[in-house]
Formats: C-alpha cells, sequence, structure tokens
C-alpha cells in the first residue's frame, strides 16, 4: 500500500471549509486505490500570526520539508491587512516557496464545457481554451535586492523593489516550461517586457537560447501588455506561456478569470527535489467565510494536481477530475458559478456530491 505524508495548511478565510472537502475526497480515492494519507496540519498565514506572531513558524516550514507533498488553502484577511510588510500572512507564502526551493507555478486555465457561460467573455470567444501559465515563482521583483523603504536625504521617502533574474534562474523555469509545452500542444510563448527592461532583454535571449534544446516546441515571444490585451481577445491562441513572477502572478489571474470563477483552478508548485505545494489559484474570500458558500473545486483540484504531479498517483488524479467533471454534469453549482436551471450547494454539500461522484 502506497503511503504519503501530506502536511495540510488551511489558512484563513474559506481555506478550512474547502480544505476539510479535500480532505474528505482524499480519503475516499485513498480508499478505492490503497492509497494511505498521513495528514499533518500546520499553521500559516493570518490564522499563525494569532496563534504565534508569526505567518510561517519554523515548526510548519520543518513539518513541510518532511513531507511528501503540501496542500494548501488560502490565506490572508481583511484583519491582517494593516500589518507592516514583513508581518503579513502574504509574507508566510513567500517565505514557504523560497523556503521549499519552489521556482516553478503551473497555474491551468482551461474552459470546461459545462461552464463556458459562466465566463464573462463570449462563448466563441472562450469555448476550448486550455492554457498553462508557466509562472517563476522565486525570482524577480518579489525577491530582489535591494528592497525597502528608504529616507532620502530630503527626508523624501523611496520605496524600493529590483527585478533580477539570472541565467540560470532564467534556464530553470525555461526547462521546466519547455517540458510542459512539449506534453501539451508544443506551443510555447514567452511573455516579457524586453522593449523596456534589461531583466526581461536577458530572459528572451536565455529562452531564445534554449529552444535550440527544444526544436519540436514552438516559441513566440510577447511583450506583457500586448499579452494581457491578447489573453482578452483571441485566448485560444495560447498554449503555455511562461514568464516572470511578477506578470505571472496579474496574467495567471487574468487566464483563471477566462473560465468564469476563478474559484475553479488549482495551481502546483515545484521545486527542483522535495515535495511541492499545490493549492488554488484564488485566495480566502474572508467576505463568505464561515458561510458554507465557497466553492471547493479548485481545492479538490489541487489535490489532484498534488497527486499527478507530486506524488505521482494519476490514476488517483484522473478519478478526482472525473468526479468534478460528474457534479457539473449533474448540474450541481456553487454560488460563484451558479446559472438558471441549475442546483444550488453551499460549499460542503458540493464536496459530498463529489465524493458520491468517486464511487
Ligand atoms: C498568488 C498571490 C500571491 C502572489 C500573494 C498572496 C502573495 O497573489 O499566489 O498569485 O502574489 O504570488
Ligand atoms: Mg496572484
Amino acid at each position: 500500500m502506497a503511503h504519503y505524508r501530506v502536511t495540510l495548511l488551511p489558512g484563513d478565510g474559506i481555506g478550512p471549509e474547502i480544505m476539510a472537502v479535500a480532505v474528505d475526497v482524499l480519503k475516499r480515492v485513498g480508499q478505492q486505490l490503497e492509497i494511505q494519507f498521513e495528514f499533518h496540519e500546520a499553521l500559516m498565514g493570518g490564522a499563525s500570526i494569532d496563534a504565534t506572531g508569526n505567518p510561517l513558524p519554523a515548526e510548519t516550514l520543518e513539518t513541510c520539508r518532511d513531507s511528501d507533498a503540501v496542500l494548501l488553502a488560502a490565506i490572508g484577511g481583511t484583519k491582517w491587512d494593516s500589518l507592516p510588510n514583513d508581518q503579513r500572512p502574504e509574507r508566510g507564502l513567500l517565505g514557504l516557496r523560497a523556503g521549499l526551493g519552489l521556482f516553478a507555478n503551473l497555474r491551468p486555465a482551461q474552459i470546461l464545457p459545462q461552464l463556458v457561460d459562466a465566463s464573462t467573455l463570449k462563448r466563441e470567444v472562450v469555448e476550448g481554451v486550455d492554457i498553462m501559465v508557466v509562472r517563476e515563482l522565486t525570482g524577480g521583483i518579489y525577491f530582489g535586492q535591494p528592497r525597502g523603504i528608504f529616507a532620502t536625504e530630503t527626508g523624501e521617502k523611496r520605496g524600493v523593489n529590483t527585478m533580477v533574474y539570472s541565467e540560470s534562474e532564467i534556464d530553470r523555469i525555461g526547462r521546466v516550461a519547455f517540458e510542459t509545452a512539449r506534453k501539451r500542444s508544443k506551443r510555447l510563448c514567452s511573455v516579457d517586457k524586453s522593449n523596456v527592461l534589461e531583466v526581461s532583454q536577458l530572459w528572451r535571449d536565455r529562452i531564445t537560447q534554449l529552444s535550440q534544446e527544444y526544436p519540436d516546441v514552438e516559441l513566440s515571444h510577447l511583450y506583457v501588455d500586448n499579452a494581457a490585451m491578447q489573453l482578452l481577445r483571441y485566448p485560444k491562441q495560447f498554449d503555455t506561456i511562461v514568464t516572470g513572477n511578477l506578470f505571472g502572478d496579474i496574467l495567471s489571474d487574468a487566464a483563471a478569470m477566462l473560465t468564469g470563477s476563478i474559484g475553479m483552478l488549482p495551481s502546483a508548485s515545484l521545486g527542483a527535489s522535495g515535495p511541492g505545494v499545490f493549492e488554488p489559484v484564488h485566495g480566502s474570500a474572508p467576505d463568505i467565510a464561515g458561510q458554507d458558500k465557497a466553492n471547493p473545486i479548485a481545492q479538490v483540484l489541487s489535490a489532484a494536481m498534488m497527486l499527478r504531479y507530486g506524488l505521482n498517483e494519476p490514476e488517483a488524479a484522473n478519478r478526482i477530475e472525473q468526479a468534478v467533471l460528474k457534479v457539473l454534469d449533474q448540474g450541481d453549482r456553487t454560488g460563484d458559478i451558479m446559472s438558471a436551471g441549475m442546483n444550488l450547494l453551499g460549499c460542503r454539500a458540493m464536496g459530498e456530491a463529489i465524493v458520491k461522484a468517486l464511487d
């Protein structure tokens, strides 16, 4: 019997509710396929600030390092928004990414036929969209030095962040992207701002250089402003997109929204070795927390991504994904993806429906 240690980081807001659903789903699929999960829950984010004063206690990072994979829900909330930057829940997330060396973030945005009408864009624009954003996650302006708010000679304050990428950082994310594109439809679009930024010029040069090793993958380049426009204008032109940390943050939200609800989309963050972190693209939605209204599907699909990319259990991943499609086919919907004639379910009931669909 396969046995995995999985660290659970439920975090804040709707996090605990959607995590409970994902755990039920994992347990059920585990029973079916003889996979045993040993779950360890740990503190992170705002909940952790309240309990320990630290958004990512050393103990949590240790627990994560000792596991085969980490399943994260969501962190943050208005309650902690007024804290100084270095004490906010988000710092915990950045610390986790850095601490586990998770430089590659895979964010798929796929339009399910059942939900085409949930998109704010026209059916003919979004139908059939299937994009994978490969975002660099431990470099760029999120981590570059110097950073801070400094006083100038006149006493005026000046905020500073630095966008940096070294060749090796570009190459390793580039390789993940080319390999990912290879398993998909073999088209890779690299997004940068090389008409203005030197860091992007280097990015474009390295990605172009790397493409010689992947002659079967068709490489294109776009400036980030144009990429944002093209995502709305004609998203079907994209298959795999590779970009840096900040541009990837922005474009992955835009790509996610093509699908109608960010509540549907999972992500995987992977390093060169060690456990990956699997989490929904959406945030902690404090406005609906504790009301049994959240859509748990992104969390459930994150568990499926964990099985596929983190634990190498593709059969279990497939089963979960099929179960999600089945409940959508049945017409089950949470509020965020509700449309006329469908059955409106709460978070828990949606979870029960998915567990049932597994059988
Ligand atoms: C994301 C989030 C994070 C990011 C925040 C919460 C720090 O927006 O995962 O996309 O900017 O990376
Ligand atoms: Mg983001």
